[in-house]
């Protein structure tokens, strides 16, 4: 019986043990790495920067990456990409949680909601992780600095794009990736400040696309149905246009349509002439720039605290100067 119990006994210390061991181990293998961003080499990195986006798999947020990617090879600092797979705001929070956990040297990421996001970057600084928010800031929390868009101004650009280039009375239905979000909100607010002075400019409504070009999709067939003389169209997160201009393809119809970004699919739509004007933005530098004012932070420099990219409007006849590279890949 004695034996027994000491078999037990022991073997729920071996138990124990190995869960502690475990634990420990896959803790510091999600954010404790050792090594480049590649992995190859086998060195120590300097520092062990985390960017967290609000969608691994967008094309946009591939470009942010890149950028980020190469600064940090260049830079011989360990960079993790990680959050939802799909836009999913309960995971990037969750995401960023774990990162503050893991006591990571640097955090890059966005505020897209003031109330959320606010509170848990300042956790972040509490614990003495920098935070650089990027293309989507969070004014109010600790952050060190924003590097991204002028989101208002960008809208801005986009409204007076469609007062240059339509005539006469125009009913437009505005796609918006998150309703909640402070960068779209922008987007839109500056495109309505745009617009607000002509009267021959009604906004219909605004519609969310949840920044799936499935939800685009849905939301420009929605307003087509909704609204007859729907003439003008804008979209304002990287999917949206696209989104649009696959509905407009579908029905044969004709809009002017204003996207954001220059995805490869919103180029081709541009060509095609079912985009008229898109708002051009940096992604790569975004990416780029962030992991070099996190080093600066580092080292203790005190960098300029908001950092606006580039913001411009193409055309279709500007196309032929887009670089063949993927949008923004040149540092400025
Ligand atoms: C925005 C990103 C967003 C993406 C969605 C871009 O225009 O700047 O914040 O995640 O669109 O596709």
């Amino acid at each position: 019986m004695a034996y027994l119990r000491r078999f037990l006994y022991f073997s729920a210390m071996v138990t124990f043990l190995m869960t502690a061991v475990l634990t420990i181990y896959y803790g510091k293998e999600t954010f404790h790495v050792t090594g480049t961003v590649s992995g190859q080499m086998k060195m120590k990195s300097a520092y062990h920067f985390v960017l967290i986006p609000e969608e691994l798999d967008n094309e946009y947020w591939k470009l942010v990456q890149d950028g980020a990617s190469a600064a940090a090879v260049k830079h011989g600092v360990t960079l993790e990409y990680l959050g939802p797979k799909q836009a999913n705001m309960d995971e990037h929070l969750k995401t960023i949680d774990m990162a503050i956990a893991g006591q990571v040297d640097g955090l890059l990421t966005q505020g897209i909601v003031d109330a959320e996001f606010t509170p848990l970057l300042n956790k972040a600084v509490q614990k003495g992780i920098p935070v650089v928010t990027i293309d989507t800031d969070a004014p109010n929390s600790d952050r060190a600095v924003y590097i991204g868009t002028d989101n208002y101004y960008a809208g801005f650009l986009a409204g007076k794009a469609l007062l240059a280039d339509t005539r006469g009375p125009q009913t437009v239905g505005i796609i918006t990736g998150r309703f909640e979000a402070s960068h779209q909100k922008l987007r839109v607010q500056g495109f309505l400040d745009a617009v607000k002075n002509e009267t021959r400019v009604r906004v219909a409504d605004t519609k969310e696309s949840s920044i799936t070009k499935a939800g685009a999709v849905k939301a420009a067939y929605e307003l087509v149905k909704e609204f007859p003389d729907l003439s003008a169209f804008y979209g304002t997160s990287a999917l949206d246009g696209i989104g649009i201009a696959q509905v407009m393809e579908y029905l044969k119809k004709k809009a002017y349509v204003v996207s954001f970004d220059t995805l490869p699919e919103t180029l081709q739509y541009m060509e095609e002439g079912l985009i008229q004007a898109t708002v051009v933005q940096y992604p790569y530098e975004m990416g780029y720039k962030g992991v070099e004012t996190m080093l600066q932070i580092k080292q203790g420099k005190a960098p300029e605290g908001v950092q606006h990219t580039g913001t411009e409007v193409i055309r279709k006849q500007d196309l032929p100067l887009i670089p063949s590279k993927p949008e923004g890949a040149q540092v400025k």
